[in-house]
C-alpha cells in the first residue's frame, strides 16, 4: 500500500513540474495568445490540457489512497471489522493516534488516551496536552484531529466540546452488528499473537497436605489458563509437585516398617498426612530410624528399584487425594514434579560449575546475580539439590524443550523473593532472555479466617480441602437451590455448581495480592457481587425467552434477519456494556489480575437489571396472554446471557440452567 502511494506521489510531483513549466510558458504569452489557447476543454494546447487533466486525476487518486492507508493503519482491516469482538478502546486509540500523528507530526510519542465519557460514548483529550506543547489553542488542535480522523466503521461522529475535548460517538450500525455476531457466533475473542504458555499452578507437595494456599493457586491458575486458552494461546498446565526431597527418606523407611510387602501390594494408606506425621515423629525421636531415613534418600537418588517403588507408591496415594479435589473443582493439570528434573539438575550444575558461576559458601554452592536479593542455593553441603536447583533446571527445560515464550508461576506472595532470585540467576546464566520470553510470578495473599487470623478449623487444625468443599456443598444445600421442578440429579449438580462456584468466585473477585477472609456466609450471600447472585441472575435471563415459549432457534433466526434496532437508552447502554468485554480481557491479560472480570460481570448484571426494569421484552395483557414480543430485546437478553456465560467459563465456574 505504501509503495503504491509513493509511486503516485512521484507521478504527481512529475506532472506538477510539467504543469509549472507550461504555466511559465503561458505567463510569457500575451493575453490574446492565451485566449487563443483556451478552448471549450479549458486548454487548446493539447499537451497542456492532458497534463493538467492527469495531474487532477492523480491528485484525486492520491487522496483516496492516503485515506485508505490511514484506514488500514487505524483499523487493521477494511470495513467490516470481522466477526471477532474488538477492543474498542484499543481501536479508538489507534484511530486517534493516526490522526494525532498527522495533525502534529512534530510531537514525538503523543499521549493519546481514550476514556469513557459521561456525555458521549468515549472521549479523547489529546488536544489539551498537544496544545500546550505546540503553544496553540487546544480547540484548534482538536478541530484538526477530528478533521484528520481516518474513517472507521466504529465511529459515528467525533465532536469538539469545551476547551478542546473530543467526544466520540460509536456507530449504532456497528454496535448492532456486533451484538448480532455474539448471538450467532458466541463471543469470539479479539485476535492475539499466539504464545506458547506454560502455567505452573496448584503444585502441592507429596505426602504433605494440600492447604488453602494451594487452593488459591489452583483457582487463580486455572482461571488464567482458561483465559489464555480462550484467547487462543497454546497453554500447558503444569502441576509442579513437590515430589523429590529428603522427606522421602523417612517416608520410605516408615513404609518399609509398616507395609513390608509394599513392592508387591499397594499399601492401603488411608491418611497420608497421619502417615507423614508418624514418620516425622520417629525421625525426630528415634536415632537409628533417622540414620535409615538418610540412607533411604541416598538409595532413592541412586535409583535403587526398591526405593523407587516405595516412592512411586507414596506419590500415587498422594496424587489420588489431590485428584479428588481437582475433579470436584473441574481442574485439568498435567503432573510434572520436581523429580522430573533430576538428570537436568545434574547437567545444569555441571555446566554452572564449569563456567565458574557458582561460589563456595560454608560447603554449599551458591549463585549470586544482579537483582537477586538472596543468592540461590544450588548444591547443599551434603551434595543434594534444592528447590532452587529444580526451579533453575525447570525454567531451562521450559524455555529450551517446551519452547515456551510465556511462563507463569502462581504461588503465594511469600515466594516472591525466591522467584526474584530465580529470574535474576536464570538471566545471568543465560537461561532466560527477557526480550524473548515473558515470565510472570503471580503472587497472592494469605487466606484468613473470619477472625482475621490464619485460616483454621474451630479446634485449631489446618483445614483439609476436601472438608472445605464438603462444607461448601452442605451450606449450599441448606441455603439455596430449592427449585421444585429439578430432579434429584439436577439439584445435586446445581448445589455443587453453587458451592464450588462460590468458593472460586470469592477468591477471584478479590484483588489477589491482598490477604482474603474466607467466609461461607459472605460467599453464599444472594445479594451483591457474589456467585450466587450472578448465577441466579443468569438463570433468570436465560428463562425470559423460555417462559414465553420462544426457542433459541427462533431467537437466532431473528438475529439472522440483520442487526436489531436499539432505540431505548437502556438497550443502547446494555449493548455497549456487552461490547466492553474485550477491553476487560486485554487488561486482565496484561496484569493477570482477575477481579476486574468479576467486576465487569457484576456490571453487566446491574446494567441488565436497569434495562429489564425499563424495557418490556414480552408484553402481556391482564389475563397473562402474550400480546407482543419485542424480539430485539430478547436478542439483547440472549447476548447478555452469552457474555455472562463466557465470563463464568473463564472464571472456571459452571452455570446452571435452573436453580
Ligand atoms: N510446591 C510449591 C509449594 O507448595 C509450589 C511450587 C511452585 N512452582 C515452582 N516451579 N516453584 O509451595
Amino acid at each position: 500500500m505504501d509503495i503504491t502511494v509513493a509511486k503516485f506521489n512521484q507521478r504527481c510531483a512529475k506532472a506538477e513540474k510539467e504543469v509549472e513549466r507550461l504555466a511559465a510558458k503561458i505567463a510569457a504569452l500575451s493575453e490574446g495568445q492565451v485566449e487563443a489557447l483556451e478552448g471549450d476543454e479549458g486548454f487548446e494546447d493539447k499537451e497542456l490540457a492532458a497534463l493538467v487533466a492527469e495531474n487532477r486525476k492523480l491528485k484525486y487518486r492520491q487522496q483516496i489512497l492516503n485515506r485508505s492507508v490511514k484506514e488500514v493503519r487505524a483499523c487493521g482491516s477494511r470495513i467490516p471489522l470481522g466477526p471477532g469482538m474488538i477492543n474498542i478502546i484499543d481501536q479508538l486509540t489507534r484511530l486517534f493516534t493516526a490522526s494525532v500523528q498527522d495533525t502534529a507530526p512534530q510531537v514525538k510519542n503523543p499521549n493519546v488516551q481514550i476514556t469513557l465519557s459521561k456525555v458521549a460514548d468515549y472521549q479523547c483529550n489529546a488536544a489539551m496536552s498537544i496544545g500546550k506543547v505546540l503553544k496553540k489553542k487546544p480547540q484548534d488542535i482538536a478541530k484538526d484531529i477530528v478533521a484528520n480522523l481516518p474513517s472507521c466503521p466504529l465511529v459515528e461522529k467525533a465532536e469538539i466540546s469545551g476547551p478542546g475535548f473530543i467526544n466520540i460517538y460509536l456507530s449504532g450500525e456497528y454496535i448492532r452488528q456486533q451484538v448480532t455476531n455474539i448471538i450467532l457466533n458466541g463471543v469470539m475473542p479479539p485476535p492475539v499473537e499466539k504464545k506458547n504458555v506454560v502455567i505452573d499452578f496448584s503444585s502441592p507437595n507429596i505426602a504433605k497436605e494440600m492447604h488453602v494456599g494451594h487452593l488459591r493457586s489452583t483457582i487463580i491458575g486455572d482461571s488464567i489458563a482458561r483465559l489464555l486458552e480462550f484467547l487462543g494461546h497454546d497453554v500447558l498446565r503444569l502441576n509442579h509437585l513437590g515430589d523429590w526431597g529428603t522427606q522421602f527418606g523417612m517416608l520410605i523407611a516408615h513404609l518399609q516398617d509398616e507395609f513390608p510387602d509394599f513392592a508387591t501390594n499397594t499399601p492401603p494408606i488411608g491418611d497420608l498426612q497421619a502417615f507423614y506425621k508418624q514418620s516425622k515423629k520417629r525421625f525426630d525421636e528415634d536415632e537409628p530410624f533417622k540414620k535409615r531415613a538418610y540412607e533411604a534418600v541416598v538409595q532413592l537418588q541412586a535409583h535403587n528399584p526398591v526405593h523407587i517403588k516405595g516412592w512411586e507408591q507414596i506419590c500415587a496415594v498422594s496424587r489420588k487425594e489431590f485428584q479428588k479435589v481437582y475433579e470436584r473443582l473441574d481442574i485439568k493439570l498435567i503432573d510434572r514434579g520436581e523429580s522430573f528434573y533430576q538428570s537436568r539438575m545434574e547437567s545444569l550444575v555441571k555446566d554452572l560449575t564449569n563456567r565458574g558461576i557458582l561460589e563456595e559458601d560454608e560447603g554449599r554452592k551458591i549463585m549470586h546475580a544482579e537483582g537477586a536479593r538472596i543468592p540461590m542455593t544450588v548444591v547443599k553441603s551434603d551434595g543434594g539439590f534444592t528447590y532452587d536447583t529444580s526451579d533453575l533446571a525447570c525454567l531451562k527445560q521450559r524455555v529450551e524443550e517446551e519452547k515456551s515464550n510465556w511462563i507463569i508461576y502462581v504461588t503465594d506472595a511469600g515466594q516472591a523473593e525466591h522467584f526474584q532470585s530465580l529470574f535474576a540467576c536464570a538471566k545471568r546464566a543465560g537461561i532466560w532472555n527477557p526480550a524473548k520470553v515473558r515470565i510472570d510470578h503471580v503472587p497472592f495473599g494469605v487466606v484468613l479466617g473470619e477472625d482475621r487470623k490464619k485460616f483454621k478449623t474451630r479446634s485449631g487444625e489446618t483445614v483439609r480441602l476436601v472438608d472445605l468443599l464438603d462444607e461448601g456443598v452442605h451450606r449450599a444445600q441448606e441455603k439455596e437451590v430449592k427449585e421444585k421442578s429439578l430432579s434429584k440429579d439436577e439439584t445435586k449438580k446445581a448445589q455443587e455448581a453453587v458451592a464450588y462456584g462460590c468458593i472460586k468466585y470469592a477468591d477471584l473477585s478479590h484483588d489477589r495480592a491482598r490477604d482474603y477472609v474466607f467466609s461461607f456466609d459472605r460467599m453464599l450471600d444472594d445479594k451483591g457481587n457474589t456467585a450466587v447472585y450472578l448465577l441466579y441472575a443468569l438463570t433468570r435471563i436465560r428463562s425470559i425467552a423460555r417462559t414465553a415459549g420462544i426457542s433459541t432457534e427462533s431467537i437466532e433466526a431473528e438475529a439472522r434477519k440483520g442487526p436489531m434496532p436499539l432505540d431505548h437508552e437502556k438497550e443502547w447502554k446494555l449493548a455497549k456494556t456487552l461490547l466492553k468485554l474485550p477491553e476487560v480481557l486485554t487488561k486482565i491479560t496484561q496484569d493477570l489480575f482477575l477481579h476486574p472480570l468479576c467486576e465487569y460481570l457484576y456490571e453487566v448484571s446491574t446494567v441488565f437489571s436497569e434495562f429489564y426494569d425499563k424495557c418490556y421484552c414480552v408484553e402481556k395483557d391482564k389475563e397473562g396472554n402474550i400480546v407482543k414480543i419485542n424480539y430485539n430485546r430478547l436478542l439483547l437478553c440472549e447476548a447478555t446471557a452469552i457474555v455472562m456465560a463466557q465470563c463464568f467459563s473463564i472464571l472456571g465456574i459452571k452455570t446452571v440452567h435452573k436453580m
